[in-house]
Parts: C-alpha cells; structure tokens; sequence
C-alpha cells in the first residue's frame, strides 16, 4: 500500500536516502532498525510528506508524491494523510486540551464529524487504548506512557490504513514497552499495518512481520526477524546487533541485544 522508488535525500550535499526502493504492504508490520544516522527516521518522515526528497516517488495506494516544495505537494499530501497516520516520538498533544479533546480535534475539523459523533468515537479509542478512565485529564496530569496511548488513539481517530511511530518505546520503562506491545499487537490483528522506526529489538521482535535494516541511507538487509535479527547475513547488521561475523553474541545477553547507540 505504500511504495516508494528510487527515493533520495541530500542535506548540504550530503547523502541521507541513497535511491531507497520498498513497499510497505496491507496488514504488514515493518520494523526499521539500524545505527543511528543511517536514515531511519528521515525515510519515515517521507512517507507521509513530512519532509521533502530530491529524487524518486513515494506512492500511496493511487497518491504520489515527487521531489519538490510543499505547494506542489499540498493535495497530495492531505491525502495520503488521511490514510497514513503518525505517532510523534515526542507525541506533540496539545497541552491546552484534554485526552479527549485531543482525540476529536483532527475528526472534526479535517474530516468534518459532529461534535457527538467525534467524542463518541475518541471515547471508544480511549477506551481501547486503555484511558477510559482519564478522559478528562490533560497532557500534564498524564504520564509519559499515557500521554503516548493518547498520541496513539489520535492518530487511530483518522482511521489511518497505517501507522507511523518513530522510536515509540523511547521514553518508556521495560514494563510500559511490554504494554505497548500488547497494544500494538491487538491493532494489529484488527488490521491495521505499521512502520516501526526502533531501536529495542526486543520490540521488532515482538511485533514485526518484517524487519529493514538501513545503514548509510540504504536498505542493507531484510526479512523476517527471525531472520534477520537472529542471523544476519551482512557484516554491518551483525555489528549493530552486537554480534560477532560467526554470528556468535559477543556479550553474555544474547539477542535480542540492545542497539548500537541511544536514540537520537
Ligand atoms: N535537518 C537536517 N539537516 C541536516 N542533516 C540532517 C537533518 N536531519 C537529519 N540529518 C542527517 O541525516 C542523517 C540521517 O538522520 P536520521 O534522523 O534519519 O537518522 P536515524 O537513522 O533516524 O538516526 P537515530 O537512530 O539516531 O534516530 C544523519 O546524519 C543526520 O545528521
Ligand atoms: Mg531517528
């Protein structure tokens, strides 16, 4: 359902996306890992036109996007928006609403629903995201793994097709990321795909259908995280896993081992 060609990014001449060619299929989870810098968080981005690329398509079902300023874009871009979500790794609530009012916000102003309607719905989501009790409450009165389940039923709230969360296990303890996963796990057998930008491997583990490894600004290895996590086949993914090239774990924890560096 979405599929991006050739896609190319530079900063001030630098290489960021080298000619990145992927599709991100229905009812996939697709986890993306590896060093800091290789390109992870910037290949999300431009899958909802959150940034801007220098050469190739990003393509999302009949929608595309092409190298170019945001006027050229902006249609597009409302599109693929209302099908493609995304989670903030600093989940951007609005700090003047409440968890409910933050989840209706985007219903009734973007897609027009009633005031009744949108609550009924940010009510159920709440609930599904297991805040039906702090409805009322606002972003400072909640914690860090609430706040992030509020972020999470406001992006459900535009039925997205897809979810996009850059690094959603970052500012939480062992015991809320065995929560999201739970979480995620369960939206994903309603049907709903992900793009998972990590760094805890334990989570892509966990949730992934597949895993992407970028290093560079290009897709390195790929394939089930069975695979790829447990034996990878290039000298650089078994590097950031922490593994040797005999594929023997260097440390006593084998995988899933922790990444090379902290998020960034
Ligand atoms: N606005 C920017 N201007 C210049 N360079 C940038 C900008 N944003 C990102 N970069 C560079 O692009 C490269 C890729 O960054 P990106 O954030 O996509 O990496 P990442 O894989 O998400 O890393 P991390 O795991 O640390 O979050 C990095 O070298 C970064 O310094
Ligand atoms: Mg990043």
């Amino acid at each position: 359902m979405i599929e991006v060609r050739g896609l190319t990014k530079r900063y001030e001449g630098r290489t960021i996306l080298d000619g990145i060619s992927a599709q991100f299929g229905r009812d996939e989870v697709v986890a993306l890992v590896g060093p800091s810098g290789g390109g992870k968080s910037t290949l999300l981005r431009c899958l909802n036109g959150l940034e801007t690329f220098d050469a190739g398509t990003v393509q999302v079902g009949e929608h595309h996007l092409s190298p170019g300023g945001a006027k050229a874009r902006g249609k597009e871009i409302w599109s693929i928006r209302q099908r493609v979500g995304f989670v903030f790794q600093q989940w951007h609530l609005f700090s003047h609403r409440t968890a409910l009012g933050n989840v209706i916000e985007a219903p009734m102003h973007v897609k027009r629903q009633s005031l009744r309607e949108a609550t009924e719905r940010g009510r159920e989501l709440l609930a599904k995201v297991g805040l039906s009790n702090r409805e009322e409450a606002y972003p400072s009165e909640l914690s860090g793994g609430e706040q992030q389940r509020v972020a999470i039923a406001r992006a459900l709230a535009m039925n997205p097709e897809v979810l996009l969360m850059d690094e959603p296990t970052s500012a939480l303890d062992p015991e809320r990321v065995g929560a999201l996963i739970t979480l995620l796990a369960r939206l994903r057998t309603e049907g709903l795909s992900m793009v998972v930008v990590t760094h805890e491997m334990r989570f892509a583990h966990a949730l992934a259908s597949r895993v992407l490894v970028l290093h560079g600004g290009r897709i390195i290895e790929e394939g089930p995280p069975g695979e790829v996590l447990a034996r990878p086949q290039h000298e650089r993914t078994r590097a950031f896993l922490g593994l040797t090239p005999s594929g023997v774990a260097t440390a006593s924890k084998s995988p899933p081992p922790a990444g090379e560096s902290p998020p960034g």
